[in-house]
């Protein structure tokens, strides 16, 4: 997710509140009272704006009564993480339990529509952190060209000294991702963005902030797991810029979905 498009965000704004809202939204720490959700754009409410599409956690509509942890079981995981070569810094970091305890704050991942629509939502965010980490090996990206601050982003600010390359199961990127993150999740990911690479937990929080933030409504409104790309690197990667990438992408998806025993769906590319 290094080079992110923004154009997919505003326009998500622009659908979910009906004006041009600054980005700041996107930061908003939900924190919600109970009973409440935290709509995709970073709000607590209780109607269907706020509880239907993108709702990042709370009692979200569409839950779906399916147990994450039923489809990624200890056997799936492992069977990713054991193909990371010898020596990661990753095989001793990402674990299944870290993944399952930062579902907590994401009640809506892989609880969405039918049982088969979450299988394919949870193969579709394994198979890009498969993509993204090498099997789970890496936590740091591996050769950051900069240090992804963009200062357009005034409502976060970039850290002297601080980098906010690749980090974690997504490789979370760009201090205009780290600082909301870190609101969400309850720690400075402004001041403190190597907490993504030293806290498992943390990690896939962030991991699964990204996805909810910019990837869930995708799956979760069918446009296949070729717009998932686009969402994550579609700048770097999709209409023709990096076939091979989009294609070991593709590659893991439908290795997932199999393993599922769930048809992978249209639109794999893009
Ligand atoms: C910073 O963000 C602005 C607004 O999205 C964008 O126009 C600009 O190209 C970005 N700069 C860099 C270096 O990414
Ligand atoms: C940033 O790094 C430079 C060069 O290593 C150092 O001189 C400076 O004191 C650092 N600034 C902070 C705020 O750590």
């Amino acid at each position: 997710m290094v080079s992110l498009t923004l154009k997919n965000t505003f326009l998500t704004l622009i659908i979910l509140a009906g004006v041009v809202l600054p980005q700041i939204v996107v930061g908003q720490n939900c924190g919600c009272a109970t009973g409440y959700c935290c709509s995709q754009a970073g709000y607590c409410g209780q109607d269907a704006a706020y509880c239907g599409t993108g709702c990042q956690s709370g009692p979200c509509t569409g839950s779906n009564g399916v147990s994450v942890s039923d489809i990624v079981t200890q056997a799936f995981f492992d069977g990713i993480i054991n193909q990371a070569p010898a020596g990661c810094v990753g095989t001793s970091f990402y674990t299944r339990s870290a993944f399952l305890n930062a579902l907590s704050s994401f009640s809506a991942f892989g609880t969405i529509g039918t049982t088969d629509d979450s299988k394919r939502e949870i193969a579709a965010f394994f198979a890009h952190a498969t993509h993204e980490t090498g099997y789970f090996c890496n936590i740091d990206e591996t050769s950051p060209s900069s240090n992804y601050c963009n200062a357009t982003y005034t409502q976060y600010p970039c850290a002297p000294n601080k980098s906010y390359y690749g980090r974690g199961p997504l490789q979370l990127s760009w201090n205009y991702n780290y600082g909301p993150a870190g609101d969400f999740i309850g720690f400075d990911g402004l001041a403190n963005p190597e907490t993504v690479a030293t806290d498992s937990l943390v990690s896939f929080k962030a991991a699964l902030w990204f996805w909810m933030q910019n990837v869930h409504s995708v799956m979760t409104t069918g446009q296949g797991f070729g717009a998932t790309i686009r969402s994550i690197n579609g700048a770097v990667e999709c209409d023709g810029k990096r076939p091979d990438l989009v294609t070991a992408r593709v590659n893991l998806y439908t290795n997932y979905c199999s393993q599922f025993g769930v048809a992978p769906g249209d639109n794999l590319s893009c």
